[in-house]
């Protein structure tokens, strides 16, 4: 039997996305690729790492690979905790945290415990596809909102939530990305946060704030620029989400959420049924790397790496796409959005890149809860060598030119 007929409703609506299906493709060792979205495994601190790891089995033996408590670590809580006030001003007030097994567990777990089928949630132009899955497969409707240079526009986001109600969608939550987004790798204002948080909170409305990238910010960035929603001073309706997955190691798999205490405890009843406990290890890796004060110098470190790949980046598009796309360079995170001429596809575009020049790239549609810009792409710079990128960027706008002729 294989099962098709019995698949719930839910089930049966779930796709795979896109960008996976294009991984398998696009993740060729013959292939110059700007696909791929995962940090550079060079920036991983693995000897680090595995001093820790060698210390806490000699000094607790099975101790470390034990089940432990659903909420996290408590130790490493109040790191976090300590952590994102001094760096980031975040005011968590009455907040609680809950220790999740990636930010990707933290979208899944807001979507159950916050949405029924139909309510509205309202996302970026374009917008983090992973957290748009989670809203889908609760049955949520996505409602686009416009953004423009400053980022999210709050007008907007006031109409749309009219919209909603008008056509019977009651509206739960904003989710946004602040802070180098993926993919648009852009940055919002201060004004605009400081806008688009009254505004949510005029419209009743919980924000989920992913900053993924926040501390990943290039030379010349002020870091005061970078200060969260969640460091406003009427924010306790923001639900912040982040992670060590980018900074240290993603396959760690340890992040965490600030948020009312309310939302959190059901998101820890539904962590229990989802997987009991974020890995004790991974927890316990991460907080003996805050406690031996190597965060600093760690994140020091992947902020160069990536601040000279962008530079590297930006000077082979100022190159290769002058008059031939339009772009902002991003000023942190891993990714850069191109804007092409209308009427080039970015998905015909990719097929023929791939097959002709071995350049991979993922193309913008998929991002777009709503009418899709299939004339965008993003390019990731992470796992590209720095020699690579503009021999990959030159094919490709060899590539774009023969499309527009
Ligand atoms: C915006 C954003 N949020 C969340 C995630 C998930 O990260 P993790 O589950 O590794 O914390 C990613 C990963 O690419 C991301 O780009």
């Amino acid at each position: 039997m294989d099962g098709e007929r019995l698949l719930s409703r839910n089930a049966r609506a779930m796709r795979s996305s896109l960008i996976r299906q294009l991984t398998g493709l696009v993740n060729r060792p013959d292939v110059i690729s700007f696909a791929a979205g995962s940090p550079n495994a060079g920036t991983f601190p693995h000897e680090q790492l595995r001093q820790i790891h060698n210390d806490l089995v000699d000094r607790e033996r099975g101790g470390v690979f034990q089940y432990s408590v659903t909420r996290g670590n408590a130790r490493l809580i109040a790191a976090v905790r300590d952590r994102d006030r001094r760096l980031k001003g975040v005011r968590l007030g009455s907040a609680s945290t809950l220790v999740v097994s990636g930010s990707q567990q933290g979208l899944d777990l807001v979507a159950r415990v916050l949405l029924d089928p139909g309510d509205a949630v309202f996302v970026e132009t374009p917008s983090f596809i992973g957290a748009m899955a989670s809203f889908e497969n609760v049955g949520a409707k996505l409602f686009e909102v416009r953004c423009d240079r400053q980022g999210m526009d709050p007008a907007h986001l006031g109409a749309r939530v009219a919209e909603a109600r008008s056509l019977g969608h009651p509206s739960k939550l904003a989710y946004v990305i602040p802070n180098f987004q993926n993919p648009a790798g852009s940055l919002w204002s201060r004004q605009r946060r400081r806008e688009v948080c009254a505004a949510a909170n005029q419209a009743g409305l919980l924000v989920l704030e992913d900053d993924a990238y926040g501390e990943l910010y290039f030379d010349g960035v002020d870091s005061a620029d970078l200060a969260p929603l969640k460091a406003m001073p009427d924010s306790s309706h923001v639900l912040y989400l982040s992670t060590f997955s980018k900074i240290l190691a993603p396959g760690l798999r340890v992040a965490w959420v600030h948020g009312p205490e309310p939302v959190l405890r059901r998101m820890e009843y539904c962590k229990e049924a989802a997987d009991l406990c974020t890995s004790t290890l991974g927890q316990r890796l991460v907080l003996e790397f805050l406690r031996r004060g190597w965060m600093p110098a760690q994140v020091g470190r992947v902020r160069s790496f990536y601040s000279a790949k962008s530079k590297v980046l930006k000077a082979a598009l100022g190159e290769h796409f002058g008059r031939l796309a339009r772009w902002r360079v991003a000023r942190g995170g891993l990714f850069q959005w191109l804007d092409l001429p209308e009427g080039v596809d970015a998905l015909a575009l990719l097929h023929a890149s791939l097959e002709a020049d071995k350049v991979a790239f993922i193309p913008g549609a998929p991002f777009f809860a709503g009418k899709p810009r299939s004339n965008s792409l993003r390019l990731s710079f992470s796992n590209v060598e720095d020699e690579n990128i503009a021999a990959g960027l030159s094919r490709l706008s060899r590539r774009v030119r023969r499309a527009l002729a």
